[in-house]
């Protein structure tokens, strides 16, 4: 069965059914392939979009605005400085305002509940590019690659996510995992851990699909993982002075040569939503890698960030196919 998602917005993972994912995904996989092919067909033409971002962005901006392009769809780039949302305007009044000028609105900030009530006052399709809680056009480039790479069913794909579960990158892992059916192991210090509401949503889905998922601060759990995952040790919109006490915290969970090797799988490939500290060519990695005395990197090392295990720009390229996919599929 071909889902109809026209109209739909894209808030969270888990307000769609596996095989509507399944659909964006496959969809997304179609489009790749028509665009190296040069046979891709525009399907929004005169569509107009408004990027909304209230946090920066590299990958999800370029993405949104290259697969609207493609398409033949116009974008007007809004940042926190730029717009009066949430200084002198209520979301609720700039959503009615932009949805009668936009064709769909894409939101990136801080609270979920910013871009669901832009969702319930626009009148137009919301997609969500990323809040504290959930960041989902990220998951579906990152099963995108995981399909591509995997050489096997989603639903009989281990996967682990390393580090910090309580924010957009984990929780939005743990939940697509249980959507797709994967064996999914969440690793991290206990108070790291995902928030128990969004555990026990995943395990009630885990019913349905038959996935397999794991909550452990143990990092030998990696065993037999096809993906290791993992994610900045500090959010955007977290204080800095949470830096050095994150790093002690997550020291143990770093992704390194020892690391990828406890998963026993010498195919083994690395993951990473990006940007990641692999190196001190940041200000802020060069900063807290001098005070830390981690200077082969933090979340990951530079050795394997580098290696031929990592996978890291194919999952950055399937931003921009998959959120291509989202814009046809509901707009188009
Ligand atoms: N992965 C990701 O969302 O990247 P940006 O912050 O650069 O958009
Ligand atoms: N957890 C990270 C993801 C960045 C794409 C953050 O929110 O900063």
């Amino acid at each position: 069965m071909t889902p109809d998602l026209s109209g739909r917005s894209f808030l969270k993972v888990i307000d769609y059914e596996p095989f509507e994912l399944r659909h964006l995904l496959d969809r997304a996989g179609t489009l790749k392939t028509d665009k190296s092919a040069g046979t891709e067909r525009r399907m929004l033409s005169g569509k107009n979009i408004a990027l909304i971002f209230e946090k920066t962005s590299t990958r999800t901006r370029a993405a949104f605005e290259v697969a609207a392009y493609d398409q033949g769809a116009h974008v007007t780039y809004l940042d926190p400085s730029g717009s009066q949302m949430g200084h002198k305007e209520s979301t609720a009044d700039t959503a009615r305002v932009l949805g009668r000028m936009y064709d769909a609105i894409e939101y990136r900030g801080s609270a979920q509940s910013n871009v669901e009530t832009l969702a319930e006052y626009a009148g137009v399709p919301v997609y969500n590019g990323l809040t504290n809680e959930w960041h989902p056009t990220q998951m579906l480039a990152d099963f995108l690659t995981m399909d591509e790479h995997s050489g096997k069913p989603l639903r009989e794909t281990t996967f682990a996510f390393l580090g910090d579960g309580r924010y957009n990158m984990g929780r939005s892992l743990l939940v697509m995992g249980a959507l797709m059916g994967c064996d999914v192991r969440m690793i991290g210090p206990a108070d790291l851990a995902p928030p128990a509401d969004v555990i026990a949503i995943a395990e009630g889905i885990a019913t349905q699909t038959g996935a397999r998922i794991t909550i452990t601060d143990d990092p030998q759990a990696v065993a037999g993982a096809d993906f290791i995952h993992t994610d900045v040790w500090v959010s955007m919109g977290e204080p800095k002075d949470v830096w050095l006490s994150r790093v002690d915290e997550l020291r143990a969970y770093q992704v390194n040569g020892e690391l990828m090797a406890a998963t026993g799988n010498d195919d083994v490939l690395f993951m990473h939503c990006l940007p990641a500290f692999h190196d001190s060519n940041t200000v802020l990695g060069g900063e807290i890698m001098g005070e830390t005395a981690m200077q082969d990197g933090l979340e990951v090392t530079h050795d394997v960030f580098e290696s031929s295990s990592s996978i890291v720009f194919d999952q950055a390229e399937n931003r921009m196919h998959t959120i291509k996919a989202v814009l046809v599929e509901t707009l188009g």
